[in-house]
């Protein structure tokens, strides 16, 4: 396996997903659908990668060459997509010079695994080293090649199913669409395909054929999950479940707690920390990085956040791109956006919403607040209700809360602000000035009490409300 190249064919539109996305880009637990066989050909160590693109094909190497491994990927490009067989085609410029096996992907099989791919190349040795792939037995053979075997037992041909005849496609055993091939047979072969078919493409299928006429085409099986391709978004669901569930079991056994593991969604570039606890219907995304010994309460959804050791990040709590620091608590129902940095201990609560804004070490606002743009010292108490106004309706204001600060319930503070080390700010105040060190703000509009007034006032009202034939 090791002195392989490896092709993946990914130019097709993928019609029958009925998107304006190339298919290799929908994703699975994160991933676009390209990057499976990718790590695949990263972990067979091949010896050159080529992406066959076509549709789509500027999204489709941006993605590649963002993926680990992508970097060293050659693209060919299939301007028209004219069948697999003419897929491989285009890609033979970019094989120059490769003697031996070719590893033939497919882009849109996510699930294989490295033992099938072995027992692939064992196959192919078998073949005498002209051509093998893998079969196998879905429930539901409609859409797959049949596997045509004559009297002995012997692989002739691979039939597409709308070139089956009726007794055709009660054939079970199906075409993965993976395969190893020569080098050399394989340019040879490519340029003998045809286009004699329902289609009217060049079917790569046909090598089969030709090798069988050479002497043996080679064949592995494999389990239908692992080489089940995504044609529609029905398949793309039901490989993403897999994928989930093997990834809930994965950290099961590796020390995390998970409420209702079948409700829970752990994207497969999520890094979780042991002694961790993840409610129900948790979704963890993107890069995101759970510490060591956190609780992710029910209904969280946490993308591209980083929380630190023994921070609690409680029910249908929404965070993205924000970090979170040791034995910090958020939530219930926090929203924490871009830009949000929570040093340790630091408590945001309920219907808080915070976005680029830093909290230092132990500062809270538990209740209902707006902090966007905000820079907040360490020991600062936001009360209920504070809004840092942050927008003039062009430009961005930074607000900066210094150490030790006490904002009282319903303040707002109109940015660009500073409130100094250890100030106060009195209740209901609009803060629009900077408050120095230690001073008291009040800026809010006088009370004044006007003694036994209230019986007066009820009896006008009263009276009008007669006068007007209220009731
Ligand atoms: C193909 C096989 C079929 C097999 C099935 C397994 C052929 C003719 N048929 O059918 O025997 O059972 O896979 O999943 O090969 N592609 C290109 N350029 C093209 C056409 C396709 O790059 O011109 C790529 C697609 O992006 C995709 C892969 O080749 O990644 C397979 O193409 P698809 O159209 O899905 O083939 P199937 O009809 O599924
Ligand atoms: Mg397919």
């Amino acid at each position: 396996m090791k002195n392989a190249a490896v092709v993946i064919l990914a130019a097709g539109q993928g019609k029958r997903m009925r998107s304006a996305a190339p298919k290799v880009l929908h994703r699975i637990a994160g991933r676009p659908l390209v990057a499976f066989p990718l790590a695949l050909a990263g972990s067979l160590s091949a010896r050159r990668v080529v992406v066959v693109v076509g549709y789509g094909r500027e999204a489709v190497e941006a993605a590649v060459a963002s993926l680990p491994g992508g970097g060293g990927v050659r693209f060919a490009v299939q301007e028209e997509q004219r069948g697999t067989g003419h897929a491989v085609m285009a890609a033979l410029p970019l094989l120059a010079g490769h003697e031996g096996p070719v590893l033939i992907l497919s882009g849109d099989v996510p699930l294989l695994g490295r033992s099938s791919v072995a027992a692939l190349f064992k196959a192919y040795a078998r073949s005498g080293g002209r051509l093998a792939f893998i079969e196998f037995e879905p429930a539901d053979p409609s859409g797959y090649g049949r596997v045509i075997r004559d009297e002995s037992g012997a692989v002739v041909a691979i039939r597409e199913d709308r070139d089956c005849s009726r007794a055709e496609r009660r054939i079970a055993e199906v075409n993965s669409g993976i395969y190893a091939v020569d080098a050399g047979f394989m340019r040879r072969g490519v340029r003998k395909l045809k286009a004699d078919n329902d289609q009217r493409e060049l079917y790569l299928t046909d090598l089969v054929s030709l090798a069988a006429r050479r002497g043996t085409a080679g064949v592995a099986s494999a389990p239908p999950d692992e080489v089940c391709g995504v044609n529609d978004r029905a398949d793309l669901a039901r490989i993403e479940a897999i994928v989930l569930a093997g990834r809930t079991l994965e950290l099961l056994r590796g020390g995390v707690t998970i409420r209702r593991p079948g409700t829970v969604q752990v994207d497969l570039d999520v890094r979780v920390g042991t002694d961790v606890e993840l409610g129900a219907h948790v979704t963890l995304c993107g890069s995101t990085e759970i510490g060591d010994g956190c609780r992710v309460e029910t209904g969280a959804v946490i993308a591209d956040s980083k929380i630190a050791a023994g921070a609690v990040i409680k029910a249908y709590s929404v965070l993205e791109g924000a970090s979170v620091g040791p034995g910090a608590i958020v939530g219930p129902f926090a929203r924490l956006r871009p830009g949000t940095s929570l040093d340790e201990n630091v408590h945001v609560g309920n219907f808080v919403e915070v976005k680029n804004t830093r909290l230092g070490r132990g500062s809270k606002a538990n209740h209902l607040a707006y902090l966007g743009d905000g820079d907040i010292g360490a020991g600062v108490n936001v009360g209920a209700g504070t809004i840092f106004c942050n927008y003039d309706g062009y430009q961005k204001h930074r607000t900066v809360l210094e150490d030790d600060v006490f904002i009282g319930s319903d303040s707002q503070l109109v940015a660009p602000v500073r409130v100094g080390k250890g100030a106060y700010v009195a209740s209901g105040s609009t803060i629009t000035k900077d408050v120095p060190p230690d001073a008291l703000a009040i800026a809010r509009g006088r009370q004044k009490n006007k003694e036994r007034a209230a019986p007066a006032l009820r009896r006008a009202l009263a009276a009008r409300k007669k006068r007007e034939g209220r009731t």
